[in-house]
């Protein structure tokens, strides 16, 4: 394996996990985590074996979309900290070995951002060209907007001007129009400015919707394509600092997505949240049948070498599950989220995996070792190491924005401020902080975390996952999926089985002779017959990692 290599595209098999300062560790006991308390729990995020963190935003904000709503592109939200603290966070992180990227949010801003207070002035304000605005009354657009229970149009009437100015989320977040070079000045130095301070890049949120207004004012302006200023972002990014990736929320088809990682060998985004393999994989896990997962796998697209997916079963939104059919939802909703309060905008679920799968541990442990093993980076949500549920009476998306559980103590560790002054309410009951905590779980050796530290490890050693070529294995079992990744000489096999009941696996290799089987996560080694076949054994809901050693080969398992 060439070391160089390797070490320079970290991306390709990167352990990322997202949080919300807000929500993680109150150091300074106001109720409201901060950048102060995050920097005191890295060392818990590198001993689990996180290499990279993804901030979600804590820049100034009202705070009426979680802070996806920027009043300030250059600042900290002072609730959190200032940019003393964040430059001590990335500084620590570094010195664990872990980077640290943050949401790039350049589709809208805040309604409050002074940019726009400006642009409301009147026409003729310079700012005006900041927002995409429309004299004539718009068209029907409900059927665009993001959050149905909240909008009906994706324009809205600013009485004071007589015109409409696009906003694609909530009316509270104005569309920034990315055709104007002015606005464009401001996202280079708003990308500069966080590299100098040290981030490794950027989550990019809603590319789609911000690449779609590119092209607004075509007559009007000089603009390229849309895939044309991703270049130039991506150029920019590359030329400020080489190893900085753009990580792109892109809810696509796997097909137009593809587009997104760029024609010439990878030059736009480096890397994209694979959503449809996620929707897939919880059709797979509700039927316990691995063929959708399969299928949505092997339709991938073939990617630029220096690219990667960025393979997930939580994020901080809705579980959205918007890109399967309204049969194949149905089928996920009843098994996963039969009550209404358990989904929310008629596409999507408000819950963690451990509830929706019952609090089985067999089943949570196959999942997360899909999530590893599958090809792509896997990213983490936070608490999901150590199994933690969701809030249902909290309103949508704030399901699964509950504080980090830490220990079983008042507010579960998270803050010494009373119930009443805390960001969010804890988890009650049965995955509230008595049951699922950080402290006891780093204790225990057969704790979800113990088990999540040791995949991660183990996952860290196999190269073969992020870089190498994934193949499906036939095998006659509709609720195994038996994939094998292979990069260079060394390959990996993976079995998960998504059913209860325990089965017996016929696969015929495509091994040297005298190969072996060595089970990674566990002990074992089997020998592989001399044409190649082999029987492998799977516990209901069972999984196993094993690698392909050969005789002449130099590499340790
Ligand atoms: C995408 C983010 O993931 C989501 O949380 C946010 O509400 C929207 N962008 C709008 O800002």
């Amino acid at each position: 394996m060439r070391m160089t290599e390797t070490s320079d595209l970290w991306w390709k098999n990167a352990v990322i996990y997202c949080l919300d300062i807000e929500t993680f560790f109150d150091a300074d006991g106001d109720g409201i985590g901060d950048i102060a308390g995050l920097a005191e729990r890295i060392d818990y995020l590198a001993e689990l074996g996180v290499t990279c963190l993804w901030l979600m935003p804590f820049y100034p904000t009202p705070d009426r979309d979680d802070g996806y709503d920027v009043t300030d592109y250059y600042g900290v939200d002072a609730r959190l900290g200032t940019h003393g603290d964040v430059v001590e966070l990335i500084r620590t992180a570094k010195d664990r070995g872990i980077r640290v990227i943050a949401d790039l949010l350049i589709n809208h801003t805040s309604d409050q951002h002074p940019w726009f207070q400006q642009a409301r002035q009147s026409k003729e304000n310079p700012y005006r060209d900041y927002y995409v605005w429309r004299a004539d009354p718009p068209p029907d657009t409900a059927d665009q907007v993001v959050f149905p229970d909240k909008e009906d149009s994706i324009w809205e009437l600013d009485e004071k001007t007589g015109e409409w100015y696009l906003h694609h989320f909530y009316k509270h977040q104005p569309d920034l129009n990315i055709a104007n070079p002015r606005v464009r000045d401001e996202i280079w130095k708003t990308i500069g400015f966080w590299l100098e301070l040290g981030l490794d890049g950027f989550r990019v949120d809603a590319v789609p919707y911000f690449l779609s207004d590119v092209g607004l004012t075509a007559e009007q302006r000089d603009v390229d394509d849309p895939h044309t200023y991703l270049r130039k972002m991506r150029a920019f990014l590359g030329r400020r600092h080489g190893d900085a990736i753009l990580l792109g929320e892109v809810n696509l088809p796997h097909e137009e997505q593809r587009t997104y990682f760029g024609a010439n060998g990878g030059d736009e985004l480096h890397m994209m949240f694979d959503f449809i393999a996620m929707q897939n994989l919880y059709l797979s896990l509700a039927r316990e049948d691995a063929r959708p997962l399969t299928r949505a796998l092997l339709e991938r697209p073939a990617i630029p070498a220096d690219c990667q997916w960025a393979t997930f079963v939580r994020n901080h939104d809705e579980l959205t599950l918007d890109k399967l059919s309204e049969d194949e939802r149905a089928e996920v909703f009843a098994a996963f989220g039969p009550e209404k309060e358990m989904q929310v905008f008629g596409r999507g679920l408000k819950r963690r995996v451990p509830p929706m799968l019952e609090g089985d541990p067999r089943r949570v442990r196959m999942v997360y070792s899909l999530l590893f093993s599958l090809p792509g980076t896997p990213t983490l949500y936070y608490g999901e190491e150590i199994g933690m549920g969701e809030d249902l009476r909290a309103e949508g998306r704030m399901a699964v924005r509950t504080p980090m559980q830490w220990s079983a103590g008042a507010a579960g560790g998270f803050s010494t401020a009373v119930p009443g002054d805390l960001v969010s309410p804890v988890v009650e009951g049965g995955y509230g902080p008595a049951h699922v905590n950080a402290a006891s779980q780093v204790r225990d050796p057969d704790s979800l975390w113990s088990f999540m530290r040791g995949l991660i490890q183990t996952y860290r050693s196999c190269p073969e996952l992020g870089w190498g070529d994934f193949e499906v294995l036939d095998q006659p079992h509709r609720q195994v999926l038996a994939h094998r990744s292979t990069w260079r000489t060394a390959s990996v096999v993976a079995l998960h089985n998504l059913g209860p009941e325990p089965v017996t696996v016929p696969l015929t290799l495509d091994v040297p002779p005298d190969s072996a089987l060595i089970d990674l996560l566990q002990d074992g080694t089997c020998q592989v017959g001399p044409d190649g076949a082999v029987e492998l054994q799977l516990e209901g809901y069972g999984y196993r990692w094993l690698r392909v050693r050969h005789d002449g080969e130099r590499r340790l398992p």
